[in-house]
């Protein structure tokens, strides 16, 4: 299942207000490694060169056109986040965050809507903060949309008899994440401070179909990757009605609400 990159950075300003929400939560001063999980296009990765500038910032992600994406903006960005001009710097890594552990030298942790992919991260959430060093912060941030309109319709959908013999299975959206509670919860019993919330994000969308878009750059792509060409638009075509009737369009744009859990955890000293 592919990533598309510039798929993905489409409606990069709704995008990437959780992201900021989040890092304003970490008050690390002066971190000397910062580490972004399932970075993607590596674009906020780089906000955190910016706010860090003597850090040394590493984007991990597992998807290869991500990274190539990622890399061609680092490229633009340099000198301003070369090697040469300070002890910090942005580079990117291919990795998977299932086989990662924080290194003794992570200060900072950041993962924005990414695990989500990555079946019991919960589980491994409490392992990566026992192993983070004293001071270091872990901050997070997944979609808790999994009961919205746009997942239920995308489920249901694929269930129906004319899809379930292609798509059964496809769609994983059942504890695919924990409540606030849950992660507040590991962060505390891992003796850390905590701090957990959620929003829901009243996004206004242009254009034609705009919430079929979005879900194209990320939770349909399941179902497409299963899918031959024909079958998608097929798939698509039913679905972008249902979406229309929920998601309706008005004078002002179209309303897609989108809830989204925080949590941040900060390691005593
Ligand atoms: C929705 S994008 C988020 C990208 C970026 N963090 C942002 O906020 O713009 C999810 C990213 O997680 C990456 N990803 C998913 N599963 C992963 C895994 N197991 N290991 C590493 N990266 C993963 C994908 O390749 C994709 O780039």
């Amino acid at each position: 299942m592919k990533w598309d990159p510039s798929k993905y950075v489409e409606f990069g300003n709704h995008r990437d207000r959780p992201f900021h929400d989040l890092v304003a939560r970490v008050r690390s001063v002066e971190p000397g490694k910062v580490v972004d999980l399932g970075c993607g296009p590596g674009n906020l990765t780089a906000t955190l060169a910016d706010r860090w500038p003597m850090a040394r910032v590493v984007g991990i992600d597992s998807s290869e056109d991500m990274l190539r994406k990622a890399d061609s903006l680092r490229r633009q960005a340099l000198p301003q986040h070369s090697h040469e001009q300070q002890p910090g710097g942005l580079t990117f890594e291919q990795g998977d965050i299932a086989e990662w552990y924080p290194d003794a030298d992570t200060d900072v942790v950041v993962t924005n809507a990414a695990l989500q992919w990555v079946p019991g991260h919960q589980e491994m959430l409490a392992g990566w903060l026992r192993h983070l060093k004293p001071g270091a912060w872990f901050a997070m941030q997944v979609p808790g949309n999994f009961t919205s309109p746009s997942h239920t319709l995308m489920r249901q959908l694929a269930e129906s008899s004319e899809w379930s013999g292609r798509l059964s299975g496809v769609l994983r959206h059942d504890g695919v994440v924990g409540s606030p509670a849950d992660y507040l919860g590991i962060m505390l019993d891992a003796g850390c401070a905590a701090d957990a919330w959620e929003t829901t994000y009243q996004q206004v969308l242009q254009g034609e179909d705009p919430v079929l878009e979005w879900v194209r750059g990320t939770g349909l792509r399941p179902v497409l990757a299963a899918l031959t060409a024909e079958e998608a638009a097929d798939f698509e075509a039913e679905y972008s009605a249902l979406l229309r009737e929920a998601y309706p369009s008005t004078s002002h744009g179209t309303v897609f609400p989108f809830r989204r859990i925080f949590a941040v955890a900060h390691k005593p000293a």
